[in-house]
Formats: C-alpha cells, sequence, structure tokens
C-alpha cells in the first residue's frame, strides 16, 4: 500500500484460499502461488535438539522426518481443532503463518504482502465449523485482515463450479465429508461430517493386522503408506503381500482379506450417509444429484469406492460417482475463487 492512501486497491488485496486438512494443508493465492504442506508441527525438545536443527519450530514434511528431535504435534484430528493444549492451538497458528509466508505474506513487513492486505477463505470439516469456528477466528487475528469460514466439501464444490443440484463426498484423514449444493450457501441440513475416514481405516487395519499376525513388528505409518499403495473395496485387484520384521528379520505377510475389512468399514456409514442426504433433497432433484456426486479426499483413490457407491445408488434409481483426479489443490482453489468472488459484506474482519 502506497503511503498516505487510506483504502485499499482491489489490486492491493492478497485473496487466499487455504484448505487446512488433518493429515495436510494447501493455501492458493491470487499472486498465483500454490503450496501444500503435511500438517505436522514440532518444536526442538531441547538445547541439543535446537543446536542440531538450527530452527525453533519446523513444519510439514521436514517435522516428520526429524521427529525424533520434536515435540510433534498434528493438531487437527478427527476434523476437530484441538482445543485442550496450548501446544496445538499453538500449531495451528504456526501451520497458518507458514502457509501464508509461503505464498509471500510477513507479518513484519519487510517489502513483502503485509497481512493487513490479506483476505483468507479457510475450509474447515463440517464439523469443525459447527463447534471451533470461534476459535479459529481467534486462531487467525493477527494473521490475515479478513476472513470466511467454510466447510472443506462447499470449498471443493465452488472449485469445481459443481454448484447446483451436486452433492460432493470428501473422504480425507480425520473425517468424511458431505455437501448437498443447491446453488446457495450450504446450510447445515445440506451437510454431513462422519469420522470414518482415512485415520479410522488405519487404526482398523493395524488392530486386524496385529492379531492375524501377532508376531509382526508393525507401527500405523506402515499401515498408512500398505493402504496408500493397495487399498480396496470388494473384488481385490490382486493379492495384498507387505513384508515387516519378526524378531528384526524382514517376513512376508499376505494381508488381502485384512485390507479389505478395513477399507470396507467406510462403505455402510457412507451410503447410509449419501442416501440419506438424498432423500432429503426436493423430489424432483434427486435425480439430478444422484448424477452429479463427485467424489474427493485422498480416501476417494480407494480402488472400487465410485463403483461401489454407485452400485449402493441402484436401489434409489441408479446415479453416478465420479471422482477427482487432482485432488491436492481442489479445495484451495475452490476457496480462493470465493474469496475473489466474496462482496465485501460476506468477509468478517478481523481486528489485529
Ligand atoms: N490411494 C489411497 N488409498 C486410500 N487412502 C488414501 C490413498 N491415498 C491417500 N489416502 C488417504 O487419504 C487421507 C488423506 O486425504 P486428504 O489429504 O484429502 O485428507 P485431509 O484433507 O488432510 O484430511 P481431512 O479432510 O479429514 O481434514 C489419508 O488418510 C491417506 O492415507
Ligand atoms: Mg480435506
Amino acid at each position: 500500500m502506497k503511503e498516505g492512501s487510506k483504502k485499499m486497491a482491489d489490486s492491493e488485496i492478497l485473496h487466499v484460499g487455504i484448505d487446512l486438512g488433518t493429515s495436510r494443508s494447501a493455501i492458493s493465492a491470487s499472486n498465483g502461488e500454490r503450496f501444500v504442506v503435511d500438517s505436522f508441527v514440532g518444536w526442538p525438545v531441547d538445547m541439543v535438539a535446537k543446536k542440531v536443527l538450527k530452527r525453533s519450530v519446523m513444519i510439514g514434511h521436514e517435522a516428520v522426518s526429524n521427529r525424533t528431535m520434536l515435540d510433534l504435534h498434528r493438531p487437527l484430528e478427527r476434523g476437530l481443532l484441538k482445543e485442550g493444549s496450548d501446544k496445538d492451538v499453538e500449531a495451528v497458528k504456526e501451520l497458518l503463518r507458514h502457509l501464508l509466508r509461503l505464498v509471500g505474506v510477513d507479518g513484519n513487513g519487510n517489502g513483502r504482502i503485509p497481512t493487513s492486505n490479506v483476505r483468507a477463505v479457510v475450509g474447515v470439516p463440517a464439523a469443525a465449523l459447527r463447534t471451533n469456528k470461534q476459535y479459529l477466528r481467534n486462531t487467525m487475528k493477527g494473521i490475515v485482515d479478513s476472513l470466511m469460514i467454510v466447510s472443506e466439501p462447499f470449498a471443493v464444490a465452488y472449485g469445481l463450479d459443481a454448484l447446483l443440484h451436486t452433492m460432493i463426498i470428501d473422504i480425507g484423514a480425520g473425517t468424511t465429508d458431505f455437501c448437498v449444493m443447491k446453488g446457495r450457501y450450504p446450510t447445515e441440513e445440506d451437510q454431513r461430517t462422519l469420522t470414518s475416514a482415512g485415520d479410522s481405516i488405519d487404526t482398523h487395519l493395524l488392530k486386524l493386522i496385529s492379531e492375524r499376525y501377532p508376531q509382526a513388528n508393525i507401527t500405523i505409518f506402515m499401515v498408512r503408506e500398505w493402504k496408500e499403495k493397495h487399498s480396496f473395496v470388494n473384488k481385490a485387484p490382486e493379492k495384498v503381500v507387505v513384508t515387516a520384521p519378526v524378531n528384526g528379520v524382514p517376513t512376508e505377510f499376505d494381508i488381502t482379506n485384512e485390507m479389505k475389512a478395513a477399507c470396507e468399514t467406510l462403505l455402510g456409514p457412507t451410503v447410509e450417509t449419501m442416501l440419506d442426504l438424498l432423500s432429503r433433497v426436493e423430489p424432483e432433484f434427486q435425480e439430478r444429484v444422484r448424477n452429479n456426486i463427485i467424489l474427493s479426499g485422498g480416501g476417494g483413490l480407494i480402488r472400487g469406492l465410485p463403483e461401489a457407491l454407485q452400485d449402493a445408488l441402484k436401489q434409489v434409481g441408479g446415479g453416478k460417482v465420479t471422482y477427482m483426479a487432482d485432488p491436492v489443490f481442489v479445495g484451495s482453489d475452490g476457496g480462493l475463487a470465493l474469496a475473489i468472488d466474496a462482496p465485501d459484506t460476506d468477509w468478517e474482519k478481523l481486528s489485529a
């Protein structure tokens, strides 16, 4: 902003869309910058760690790789911002500041974009929107000038321009979020959140494998990696054989049945919620919504899932489920589009 000018020109405002996710968070900015980071924040545990790392805080993949030296936090879990501990609150702040720094925003000036010029749309799980809105507002104070908090699947719908007679099903790590779009801002009744999602599949899979092969030495990180490589529902596309140590000796295990059972825990609740939301759509629009169901999020990559949902739709007259090919920035791009379109009256101004 030029010195002395009272009102910011539109061109001086930086609009950003932020997708605050359990496992990864993305930002898209109106200056063309886009970044994604793992939603991890860590602080050096002691003086030695600080000396080795030469940093006071680490974020994203870097934090995960250096986790032995860090007090590591994943501040969003099961779709809710963890409010209990000060460290988790601080971690959300660090994550947001980091994302904004990546696109050129700097709280201290330094010739970069000042925070007072930033308008941010933040996408969060629908349940967090209900319970954590005030908290998120407080967290964003001093980090951006104006704020709009929206549900994740709505941001996805906006980014895809799928605003009328569509249903978005966003299967993330912490939550599976549903949103029916009726050509206006969605209301409470148009949205649902389930805690059956990527993380709950991992927990199930770890339990099933440990029960069948108690001798195998496995961690949740290994299980997640196997899932991301071999996940499926219904018919197995291949035998799933993985390697894990037994008393230090790498050993092969067939986990095909366990993979199937763990991934299928998602099916029942997802189908039930999808059908329930559909039944609440006005009758003359139901068919259009059934034929416009969009699956997004990392969990949408489970093989056979779009087909399984489509099969379930047969009991109510049939429909079509499509998967978003490149889901990484779809939420943050949607948030950015919304930020650019939103009139002044839709923004909440945060006093620093
Ligand atoms: N090929 C795959 N098959 C099954 N699951 C996968 C695959 N690839 C990624 N995932 C899972 O998708 C989840 C991450 O998805 P995404 O990045 O959409 O979540 P998020 O936005 O961080 O979480 P949330 O939306 O719940 O806050 C993780 O649980 C990850 O293990
Ligand atoms: Mg998400």
